[in-house]
């Protein structure tokens, strides 16, 4: 396996001695019986293999941990940050969802591309993708902003999430069922910016065409995509604001999440704004 990659297989198979000695968790196999199912799960989500790009943490984590509750069957977590990945698999350790945690960088193609193809291996389909994983730039003057900010930004919040959708495209497209869902994570800032904020405002505006173009590219081939607008939800990439601005559980969002992903292929959440009630957004302040 490559050294770049770490999978942690849960819940999964029992592994071989050398996979053994990979593996940071305790391998434990988890028969699916009602038992042992968690209590609060409606088990909407049985069945269904969700990777979640950013799952280590905010956003990402919470919406990992939400759909393991609501019973899905597999989840893959990627992240750069093995310690955060195994946190939210930690969190998880009760349900009965398998977890396949992979330390990959979504703006490498060959790093996505190792993802997808243990993904393949490990669930054999993968029905929803949620396009999750972003980051900011310094919030300077466009005129000071770093090329090099400038274009990590638009490595991870635009150029990763299209080489995952591109991936998942290809399994999607060749499984048994056909199709699958593609869950792209917006902003506000999708629809209007921030002072200073070119380059995140930029790449949100840019995922509102990938997610018109992924709905066109996917509709023959049962493939729905939506996108989850946020606005001040409490992560760290929004720490800055505590105090200053009106922010809103991240659990909020996850049960969006988990609505989104509960549909049929046949119906779509095309666009679904989620934000702190007061904040600055609607009208002049
Ligand atoms: N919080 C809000 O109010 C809010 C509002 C609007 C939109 N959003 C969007 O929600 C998403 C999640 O943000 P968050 O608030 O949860 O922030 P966060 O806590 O900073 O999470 C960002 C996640 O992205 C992952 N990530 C960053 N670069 C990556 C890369 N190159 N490869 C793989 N993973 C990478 C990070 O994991 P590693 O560092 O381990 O790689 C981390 O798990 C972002 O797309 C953000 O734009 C959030």
């Amino acid at each position: 396996m490559n050294n770049r990659i770490l999978a942690i297989l849960r819940h999964l198979r029992k592994p071989s001695r050398s996979e053994r000695s990979m593996f940071p968790l305790p391998y434990k196999f988890a028969r699916h019986t009602s038992s042992n199912r968690s209590k609060s799960s409606s088990g909407q989500l049985e069945g269904k293999i969700i990777m979640i790009t950013g799952g280590g943490g905010g956003v990402g984590k919470a919406c990992a941990i939400a759909a393991a509750k609501e019973g899905c069957t597999g989840l893959v977590l990627v992240g750069r940050k093995k310690k955060s990945l195994i946190e939210t698999v930690e969190e998880i350790r009760d349900t009965n969802c398998k977890t396949l945690a992979i330390s990959a960088d979504i703006t490498d193609p060959q790093q996505v591309e190792r993802v997808f193809l243990e993904t393949k291996k490990q669930f054999k389909r993968l029905d929803i993708l949620f396009n999750n994983a972003g980051c900011n730039a310094p919030a300077v003057p466009l005129e000071q902003l770093k090329l090099q900010d400038w274009k990590r930004v638009v490595d991870v919040n635009l150029t990763g999430a299209f080489l995952c959708t591109q991936q998942a495209f290809r399994i999607m497209k060749g499984q048994v069922p056909i199709g699958g869902r593609i869950i792209n994570n917006g902003s506000v800032s999708a629809d209007r910016p921030r002072i200073h904020s070119s380059a995140y405002t930029s790449t949100k505006h840019a995922i509102t065409g990938l997610t018109k173009s992924v709905s066109l590219d996917g509709r023959d081939f049962d493939i729905a995509c939506g996108q989850i607008d946020i606005g001040n939800a409490k992560t760290d990439m929004t720490q800055q604001m505590e105090g200053k601005e009106p922010l809103m559980d991240v659990n909020d969002i996850a049960r969006a999440f988990v609505y989104m992903c509960s549909l049929p292929l046949e119906a779509n959440t095309q666009w679904m704004t989620v934000m702190a009630t007061k904040m600055k957004l609607i009208g002049r302040g």
